[in-house]
């Protein structure tokens, strides 16, 4: 074996060389979709992929009996590894009956005004312990993998108070540190307003309490509104979002999920990395996103749980801006599989599967402000990469149920399989 920097780091991975992939998915292309080379493979040094293209020319420069981890893709679609730029997976309790009062009728506001849904959890949250949190969010992140997704954004947001927010970013930090998978965390205290409490008081709670110790402790890097009818309005949106980039917390908005109230203009106005949700954005809206340098964030899975109209991806895309994919995994929306999130881009908002396959990697990537070549496996990028059951990557979204994902690759080494 060939330690490829000879630094005899024993937890370097040394040479990864991933070969015979019928295709391999590189990263974006000119348009919105993805480039991809056939009879493909690519190596990486210490977790950095070193070289990308055909089998035989990256297996002359990289043998395969040289490497210290070495994968044969036998055949079958090898793809960056998902991102998944928008959740909300770390919580405590159960909501399971939620769903059964939606299927009945009841909407998802209602619960929320009647202090269901996000107060429910907070209650369940603010009675966990750091433990249980970090533990509930490790056994999302098992299942996360073992659909590919290498990087997950996690928002804290149950907490609402400056103790429990404090505590849920702690402990998705130590989810972080537990498990393979990356967790990019995102801090959303003005994720609700607390029962028993009015929306200007919290939000000068947040702007002067919560975000100093949040950014004191230095455990987030995103900081996230829900900017929207019945919970923030665009001005206090504004503000908190403001006060997060003084604290060097770059700003993401919930935006026109309900009703549109603006907040696709304060994304634009605060320099957001994204806007996520837009079921209700109107061509306006939209420009405003795009001429700011918005990356939109759309997230079929709660349109599909919802039974809400799916937002228009295709006005984004048919102007040549690329959109993002997520799950938005939360207890309102129980979808940890970017796979399905792909399907239900490509059927229920005619995404291409190529379109959507960059929005689940590349452009992912680039709603977390990930510029290292993530989401691609390009020379620099880091060894993130899936090897599917299947031989295409029209597949990935032809597989309406099934799970594609069989090896997943982070950093160069082997993590599930
Ligand atoms: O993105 N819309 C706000 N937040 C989540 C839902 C959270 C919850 O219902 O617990 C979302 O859909
Ligand atoms: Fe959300």
């Amino acid at each position: 074996t060939v330690a490829a920097d000879g630094s005899g780091d024993p937890d370097s991975p040394g040479l990864t060389v991933v070969h015979g992939a019928s295709e391999l998915v590189v990263g974006p292309d000119e348009g919105v979709g993805v480039e991809t080379v056939a009879d493909a493979a690519f190596a990486a040094e210490d977790g950095q992929v070193v070289a990308v293209g055909e089998t035989e020319e990256v297996l002359r420069e990289y043998p395969a009996e040289n490497a210290d981890v070495a994968v044969d893709a036998d055949g079958r679609l090898v793809t960056p590894g998902f991102v998944d730029p928008h959740t909300h997976a770390i919580f405590a309790g159960d909501r399971t009956d939620e769903f059964e009062a939606k299927l009945g009728g009841t909407s998802y506001e209602d619960i929320l005004a009647a202090g269901g849904g996000i107060l429910r959890t907070v209650r369940a949250v603010r009675a966990a312990d750091e433990a249980t949190l970090t533990a509930n969010l490790v056994e999302h992140l098992d299942v996360m993998l073992a659909h590919g997704t290498t990087t997950v954004e996690v928002k804290s947001g149950y907490g609402l108070s400056t103790d429990a927010e404090l505590k849920l970013l702690r402990a998705i930090a130590a989810a972080d540190e537990a498990h393979p998978v990356t967790v990019v965390p995102t801090f959303m205290g003005a994720h609700a307003v607390p029962e028993d409490r009015e929306v200007e008081g919290y939000t000068e709670e947040v702007i002067e309490e919560q975000l100093p110790a949040v950014a004191d402790q230095g455990i987030a890097e995103f900081c996230d509104v829900f900017c929207e009818r019945g919970v923030f309005d665009a001005e206090q949106s504004r503000r908190i979002l403001a006060a997060g980039l003084e604290a060097s917390l770059t700003p993401k908005v919930h935006a026109d999920e309900f009703a549109d109230v603006g907040a696709t203009g304060v994304a634009a106005d605060v320099g957001a990395a994204s806007a996520d949700h837009l079921l209700k954005t109107d061509d306006e809206g939209a420009d405003r996103l795009v001429d700011g340098g918005v990356t939109p964030v759309l997230l079929p899975a709660t349109a599909f749980a919802l039974g809400e109209e799916y937002a228009d991806a295709r006005r984004f895309l048919d102007g040549g801006t690329p959109v993002a994919l997520a799950t938005d995994f939360n207890p309102n929306c129980y979808a940890r599989s970017m796979g399905f999130v792909v399907t239900l881009a490509c059927v229920g908002m005619r995404a291409t599967p190529d379109e959507a396959l960059r929005g689940a990697t590349h452009t992912a990537a680039r709603a977390i402000d990930r510029t290292d070549g993530t989401g691609t496996l390009r020379p620099g990028a880091p060894a993130d990469a899936v090897v599917h059951d299947v031989t295409a990557g029209v597949e990935i979204p032809y597989n309406l149920d099934v799970n594609t994902a069989d090896r997943v690759v982070v950093d160069g080494e082997v993590v599930h399989e």
